[in-house]
């Protein structure tokens, strides 16, 4: 079965638009997050995409035709990164392994990373590219609980299929069918996939806001039967522009931990940032398409099904190209392919339902190149490592004006900008190498 009949399986849909799915495979796994601590290490881990341009910091006028030199992503054109949070598996001794991701339906074979779409507004509507230089995120890592209007885009843009085997109850669009707005409370045979919707509408002026995501907004409305797929609304007068309708996907390969899955009904999943709920999913989305490919591509390419190789406007990459696009960590700690004593950055799980806090954990030592595999059930403290000089040390881009934003950057080793934070947060020590206002 092709992703077109998929499509046309999915019962009920309402409106027929045009638009581009494909396959990014894995860039990088590390604690970097250019757009809300750039120039820093993060205080957890992301599964990034997309051009290998990507670094600590991304400036607005960085000119992606020359700063990347490959891209994961099945478009030759798309030097965008796309990045999300990383689920890790719990094991009941307390140590944590990074879920890997896996291939999704009809997409060819990508070494992991996601899916995605950019999907055009029906009824053949204008949409409008992003411009040089925008950057959005959609969700917030410190929740744990979230009030939802049914029926709102918000309750259907951040959600979690759960597969039984081979892709089995895949016959609603994503976010839509039985979708869940918190991790699947079991073992999942087939794996879990997360649906990542972002805002289809813009400002028309900001390409970034402090909090980056003031600039757009959902379409007015309740959604309709099927989710923000099918979605056609109209975009408020605050936010008039319409966008692609952008969503990523993401398959979680929890197969290999079936046989430890907890037989207590406990959830064994736990977000990069601590998160055993999945209301604290987010993305983040940093456009970088050359020149003017992906207006092109909106203007002519409509194929009804996305198939990448009906887009003539672009350049289409194969398996083996997009797979041989790898970045190397930029920083110094293990963050996957083995268990872990601590998630990265000593993160510690927070059930909520209150909104978690940042932990100033002065003991931790996840900070760069002292990480380490979890190093058997010793329980008395191991000696603190000595941090290793060979790391890449973070340049700081923390505005050098009086106050420090929200999340970012007050202190730490080599640091040079301002200690003071934004009113209502406060300078807190997260390791040797960063303190942030939380
Ligand atoms: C879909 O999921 C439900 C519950 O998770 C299960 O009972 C059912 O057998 C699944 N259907 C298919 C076709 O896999
Ligand atoms: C926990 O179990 C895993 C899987 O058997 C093992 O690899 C890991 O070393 C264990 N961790 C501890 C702290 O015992
Ligand atoms: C990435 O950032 C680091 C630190 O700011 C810098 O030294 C390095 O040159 C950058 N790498 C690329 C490829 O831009």
């Amino acid at each position: 079965m092709q992703w077109t009949s998929l499509l046309a399986l999915i019962a009920a849909a309402p409106y027929a638009h045009a638009l581009l799915r494909f396959p990014c495979s894995q860039l990088v796994t590390q604690r970097l997050d250019p757009l809300v601590t750039p120039g820093v290490i993060s205080p957890h881990v992301h599964q990034i995409i997309g051009g290998n341009a990507f670094n600590f910091t991304m400036d607005p006028s960085i000119t992606f035709e020359t700063a990347a030199t490959c891209t994961t992503c099945r478009f030759k054109e798309d030097k965008s990164n796309y990045w999300t949070a990383v689920l890790y598996f719990k094991h009941s001794n307390g140590s944590y392994m990074r879920v890997p991701q896996m291939a999704n339906q009809f997409v060819g074979s990508p070494n992991g990373g996601m899916t995605v779409y950019y999907i055009q507004p029906p009824n053949n509507q204008k949409v409008t590219a992003f411009a040089k230089g925008f950057r959005m995120i959609i969700g917030d890592p410190m929740l744990r609980s979230r009030t939802l209007q049914s029926g709102s885009a918000e309750s259907n843009a951040l959600t979690f299929r759960c597969f039984s085997e081979n892709f089995g109850n895949n016959t609603a669009a994503p976010g839509g069918g039985a979708d869940t707005v918190t991790l699947p409370k079991g073992a999942c045979r087939g794996g879990i996939r997360t649906n990542i919707y972002f805002p289809s509408c813009w400002d028309g002026k900001n390409l970034d806001v402090p909090d980056h995501h003031s600039h757009v907004a959902f379409p007015q409305g309740n959604v309709q039967p099927g989710g923000l797929f099918f979605n056609p609304g109209s975009c408020p007068s605050t936010h008039p522009v319409r966008l692609p309708l952008i969503l990523y996907e993401t398959v979680w390969d929890t197969r290999q931990f079936l046989n430890m899955w907890p037989t207590d009904g406990s959830q064994p999943l736990v977000y990069s940032m601590g998160d055993p709920t999945g209301y604290g999913q987010h993305g983040d989305y940093l456009f970088g398409w050359e020149g003017d490919s992906l207006q092109r591509a909106m203007d002519t390419c409509t194929d009804q099904g996305g198939q990448p190789e009906s887009c003539r406007a672009l350049t289409v990459q194969s398996d083996s190209q997009i797979n041989a696009c790898k970045q190397q960590p930029r920083i110094d700690e293990v963050v996957e392919g083995t268990y872990l004593r601590e998630l990265p950055g000593c993160n510690p799980v927070q059930q909520g339902p209150g909104t978690a806090t940042m932990i100033n954990d002065p003991a931790c030592t996840a900070g760069p190149g002292a990480s380490q595999p979890a190093p058997g059930p010793t329980t008395t403290a191991a000696p603190q490592p000595t941090p290793t000089t060979t790391v890449v040390t973070p340049v700081p881009s923390a505005p050098q004006g009086p106050t420090v934003p929200k999340y970012g950057q007050c202190g730490g080793t080599g640091y040079t900008g301002s200690t003071t934070c934004a009113a209502g947060s406060t300078c807190q020590k997260l390791n040797d190498w960063y303190s942030q206002c939380v």
